[in-house]
C-alpha cells in the first residue's frame, strides 16, 4: 500500500520505518528541511534501539522515503497517517493541538484521491470528530474517512511494541475505512496481534486510559514503598507477591524516583483536564499527578538527609539523567527536579549518562559532566543512581569506596541488593527497603 506519515518525530519515524519493513510503500514528511536531509542520509535526530538501520535498510530499498512537499506526497497516499506532536499546553495542561489541526487543514487541501487519515497521536477524546469537520470544509473530491489508530510504543522497545504489539487498536467510523486499515496491518496478522475495531472516540480514550492506568500502577507502588520503609518490609517482594496475581501482573510495579517521560505526564495531566471539561472528574489519576510531582522533589530531600542534612559545598555524583534506560529523552525526568533541588540546597553537581547529556546541558550548562560512572563519584559525599541504564548495574564497588568523601550510594532504582553494597563498606540507602537513610 501507499502509506504517507505527516510527522517525522518519534512516532511517525518508528511508524514509517516499520511500515515500510512490511513491504509497504511509506512517505515521511515534515517541515524541518534540515531533518527530512538527514533522514534521507538515515541520520536519525533521536536515540532509538534499531531505528537507524530499519531507516537504512528501507532507504536503500526505496520502500522509504522522505520529503517537505505534503501535496505531492499525498498524491498516490490510500492512508495517511498524522504522527505530530501533541505537546502539554503549559498555560492550562491541556494537549495542544494546532499542528494536529494544521497538518488536518494542509492534508484536506491537498487530497487529491480517497484516503483514510488517521490520528496515530495522542489526542483527546473527540479529535477525530474535529479532524473530520475541518477536512469535510475542504471538501476533497474523492471522498475521504477519519480513524483513530493511538500508538502503544515505548521508547527504547518501540521497534518491536510496533511489530509485536498487544493489540492493535482502531478507531474508525465505516466499513471502507476498516478495510483499508485491515490492509496496512495484514503483515502483523502473523505475529498474532489482535486487532481491535471500535468508534473513533473509544480508540482516542482506550490510549488515554491505558496510560493513566499504568502510571497508577507505578505510583502505587510508589506509595506502597514508602510505607514499606515506615514498617521495614520490602517493596520487591511487596511487588512481586502482588503480581503473581495475574489480575495485577509483574510489570510497572517497579518503585523509583517517580515516572518522566513524554507521555505519563502529558497524558495524565490531559486526561485530568478532559474529565474535568466533562464533568467526570478523574480524582485518582488527579491524585496520581499531584503524588508524582512530589515524588520527584522528595528524592532530592532524601539525598540531603543522607548527607547528614546538608549537601552545601558537598560533590554529588549523579548517574542517569534520562527518564528511562535506552533513550535519549529526558522530558520530565526525575533528574531535573532532583538536580534542581539539591543545586537549590548548594550542592555541586558531577552527572553522567549514556545518552542524554547532549539534552540535559541545554538545562543545565552549568554543572560538571563526567564521563563515566567512577568519574562521578571521585570526590562525592553521595552516588545518586537515578537511571537504570544497564552500565550501572555492576560498578566496580571496590575501586569506587576509595575514591569517594563519603561511602554513600542513594539508589533511586534499587539495582543493588543492600548486602552486597554494605560488603564494600558504603552506606547504602535505596526505595522501599529498609530506613529512607
Ligand atoms: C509509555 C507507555 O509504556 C507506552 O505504552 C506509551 O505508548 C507511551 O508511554 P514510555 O513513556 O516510553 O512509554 O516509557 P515507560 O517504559 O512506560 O516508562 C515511563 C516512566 O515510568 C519512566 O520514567 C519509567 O522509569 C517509569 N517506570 C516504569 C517506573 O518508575 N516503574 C515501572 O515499573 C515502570
Amino acid at each position: 500500500m501507499n502509506i504517507a506519515i505527516v510527522g517525522c518525530g518519534y512516532v511517525g519515524l518508528v511508524t514509517g520505518a516499520c511500515l515500510a519493513d512490511f513491504g509497504h510503500n511509506v512517505v515521511c514528511i515534515d517541515r524541518d528541511a534540515e531533518r527530512i536531509a538527514n533522514l534521507t542520509n538515515s541520520k536519525i535526530p533521536i536515540f532509538e534501539p534499531g531505528l537507524e538501520e530499519l531507516v537504512a535498510t528501507n532507504v536503500g530499498a526505496e520502500q522509504l522515503r522522505f520529503t517537505t512537499d505534503l501535496k505531492a506526497a499525498l498524491e498516490d497516499a490510500e492512508v495517511v497517517f498524522i504522527a505530530v506532536g501533541t505537546p502539554r499546553r503549559e498555560m492550562d495542561g491541556h494537549a495542544d493541538l494546532s499542528h494536529v489541526y494544521g497538518a488536518a487543514r494542509e492534508i484536506g487541501k491537498s487530497l487529491r484521491r480517497y484516503c483514510v487519515v488517521v490520528t496515530k497521536s495522542t489526542v483527546p477524546v473527540g479529535t477525530a470528530d474535529e479532524i473530520e469537520r475541518i477536512i469535510t470544509e475542504c471538501a476533497p473530491p474523492d471522498g475521504f474517512s477519519v480513524a483513530s489508530n493511538p500508538e502503544f510504543l515505548r521508547e527504547g522497545a518501540a521497534i518491536r511494541d510496533f511489530k509485536f504489539p498487544d493489540r492493535i487498536v482502531v478507531g474508525a467510523s465505516d466499513a471502507r475505512a476498516r478495510d483499508v486499515m485491515n490492509e496496512v496491518y495484514r503483515p502483523l496478522f502473523i505475529n498474532a496481534a489482535p486487532m481491535m475495531f471500535t468508534d473513533r472516540r473509544t480508540a482516542e480514550l482506550i490510549k488515554y486510559a491505558a496510560n493513566a492506568f499504568l502510571a497508577t500502577k507505578i505510583t502505587f507502588i510508589n506509595e506502597i514503598a514508602d510505607l514499606c520503609e515506615a514498617v521495614g518490609a520490602d517493596v520487591q517482594s511487596v511487588a512481586r507477591g502482588m503480581g503473581l496475581d495475574n489480575r495485577i501482573g509483574t510489570k510497572f510495579l517497579h518503585a523509583g524516583p517517580g515516572y518522566g517521560g513524554s507521555c505519563f505526564p502529558k497524558d495524565t495531566l490531559a486526561l485530568v483536564k478532559s474529565g474535568q471539561d466533562q464533568g467526570a472528574p478523574q480524582r485518582i489519576v488527579e491524585a496520581v499527578v499531584q503524588i508524582n510531582d512530589q515524588r520527584k522533589r522528595a528524592m532530592a530531600r532524601r539525598v540531603i538527609a543522607a548527607c547528614g542534612n546538608s549537601v552545601r559545598g558537598k560533590k554529588i555524583g549523579i548517574l542517569g539523567l534520562t527518564f528511562k534506560p535506552n533513550t535519549d529523552d529526558i522530558r520530565d525526568a526525575p533528574a531535573i527536579a532532583i538536580v534542581n533541588s539539591l543545586l537549590d540546597a548548594g550542592a555541586k553537581i558531577t552527572a553522567y549518562d549514556p545518552h542524554g547529556m547532549a539534552a540535559f546541558k541545554e538545562l543545565f550548562p552549568d554543572i560538571t559532566y563526567g564521563h563515566d560512572a567512577y568519574q562521578c563519584a571521585d570526590g562525592a559525599s553521595a552516588l545518586v543512581i537515578v537511571t537504570e541504564w544497564e552500565g550501572f548495574r555492576a560498578l566496580n564497588l571496590k575501586r569506587i569506596r576509595p575514591t569517594m568523601d563519603e561511602p554513600l550510594i542513594v539508589d533511586l532504582r534499587n539495582i543493588y541488593p543492600p548486602t552486597v553494597v554494605a560488603q564494600h563498606g558504603f552506606r547504602y540507602v535505596s526505595v522501599g527497603r529498609g530506613t529512607k537513610n
